[in-house]
C-alpha cells in the first residue's frame, strides 16, 4: 500500500478523472509547440498525489460526496505548480528522464523546458487567482518556498558537512510546503472553518515531510526496477539525505563514507557508499524520524474529528504516513 493508493478513497477516482481533463485543458489549446511541450509531463502520468490531497482534504471537511468546481480548480492549480517545478528540477539535475519518458530538457533543450515550466506556473497562478486572493497569495508564497528549498539543497550539494537542520529545512521547502498548501486549498475551497483549515495545513506539511523522508530512504534501499534508476542516485547528484548524513556520523564507518563522498561518484563508488550506509542503523533511524512526522500528521487531524461527516475517511488519512513508511520495511 503506498500513499497514493491510500488516498484513493471512495469518490476520489471520479474527482481525479475530472482533474485530469482540466489539467489537459490547462496545458493545451495554445501555440501548438508550447502546447506539446507544456502537456508533455501531464501526458506522462504521475501519481497525482497533490490533487488527491486537495480532494481528500476537502472530503474530510465536506463529506464524501462529489466535490465542487472550486475544489477541482484548486487541485489543478496545485498540480500545475508541481509540474512546473518538475520541468525546472529536471533542468537543474540534467535529468534524462521523468515519469518513464524523456525529460523536456532532453527532448527540447533547457531553454524550452524552462519556459514551459514558467508557463505552467503562470497557468497555476491564473487559476489560483480565480479562486480568490487568499488562494492566489498562498500559491505565490508556496512557489517561493519551493525555490528556497531547492536553493537550500543546491547550496549543500556535495557538502559532507550539511547538517540535519539544513536537510529538514530544505525538504520542508521543496516538498512539504506544497503538500501543506494542497491540504490547505482543500480546506479553503470546501468552505471549512479557520481552525480546520489550519489543522489541514499542519497535516499536509507533516505528510510532506514523511513523504520526502520515505522518498530519500527509498533511493537507497529500493531496486533499480522500482526506482527507474540505480539505487544511491541522490548521492551521485551530491544530495546527501537524512540516512547518509546519519551514516556519516557513525564511528568506524562514517569516516570511510565521508572520504568517498564530496565528489561525483562512479558506479562502483556509488555502490560502495550505499553499502556503507546500509551497514549502519541510519536507515532504520531515518524511518523512525519519518514516523514521528507521520504521528504529527495524524495528531494534526484531531480537530477535524468533532462533528465530522466522514470519520472513517479521517482515520484513513491519519494512517497514510505510516502506511507509506511500512512499505520500506516490507
Ligand atoms: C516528485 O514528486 C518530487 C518530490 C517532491 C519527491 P512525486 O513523487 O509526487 O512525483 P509524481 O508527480 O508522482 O511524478
Ligand atoms: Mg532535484
Ligand atoms: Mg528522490
Amino acid at each position: 500500500m503506498n500513499v497514493v493508493e491510500a488516498l484513493r478513497l471512495p469518490g476520489i477516482e471520479e474527482s481525479l478523472s475530472r482533474v485530469e481533463v482540466t489539467l489537459r485543458e490547462a496545458t493545451t489549446g495554445l501555440d501548438p509547440f508550447l502546447s506539446e511541450v507544456a502537456s508533455h509531463l501531464v501526458r506522462a502520468g504521475g501519481k497525482r498525489l497533490r490533487p488527491a490531497l486537495v480532494v481528500a482534504s476537502a472530503q474530510a471537511c465536506a463529506g464524501m460526496g462529489g466535490v465542487s468546481d472550486d475544489v477541482l480548480q484548486g487541485a489543478v492549480a496545485v498540480e500545475l505548480v508541481h509540474l512546473g517545478s518538475l520541468y525546472h528540477d529536471d533542468v537543474m539535475d540534467e535529468a534524462p528522464s521523468r515519469r518513464g519518458v524523456e525529460s523536456a530538457n532532453t527532448r527540447w533543450g533547457n531553454l524550452v523546458a524552462i519556459l514551459a515550466g514558467d508557463f505552467l506556473l503562470a497557468r497555476a497562478s491564473e487559476i489560483a487567482a480565480s479562486l480568490g486572493t487568499e488562494v492566489a497569495a498562498l500559491l505565490a508564497r508556496t512557489i517561493g518556498q519551493l525555490c528556497e528549498g531547492e536553493v537550500g539543497q543546491l547550496r549543500y550539494a556535495f557538502d559532507t558537512s550539511r547538517s540535519e537542520d539544513a536537510y529538514l529545512a530544505s525538504i520542508g521547502g521543496k516538498t512539504a510546503s506544497l503538500m501543506s498548501t494542497a491540504a490547505r486549498v482543500g480546506g479553503i475551497t470546501s468552505g471549512a472553518e479557520r481552525h480546520i483549515i489550519d489543522a489541514l495545513t499542519d497535516f499536509g506539511y507533516s505528510i510532506g515531510m514523511a513523504f520526502q523522508i520515505w522518498d530519500d530512504v527509498r533511493d537507497l534501499v529500493s531496486t533499480p526496477d522500482d526506482l527507474g534508476k540505480p539505487a544511491g542516485h541522490d548521492m551521485v547528484e551530491g544530495t546527501y539525505t537524512l540516512p547518509v548524513l546519519r551514516a556519516m556520523q557513525v564511528p568506524g564507518i562514517g569516516e570511510d563514507l565521508t572520504a568517498l563522498l564530496g565528489v561525483p561518484l562512479d558506479p562502483p563508488a556509488r555502490d560502495k557508499a550505499r553499502d556503507l550506509v546500509l551497514s549502519t542503523e541510519a536507515i532504520s533511524s531515518s524511518i523512525a524520524t519519518g514516523r514521528t512526522w507521520a504521528d504529527r500528521a495524524a495528531d494534526a487531524l484531531e480537530p477535524l474529528r468533532a462533528n465530522s461527516a466522514a470519520p472513517a475517511h479521517i482515520d484513513t488519512l491519519a494512517a497514510v504516513g505510516h502506511r507509506l513508511l511500512d512499505e520500506l520495511c516490507a
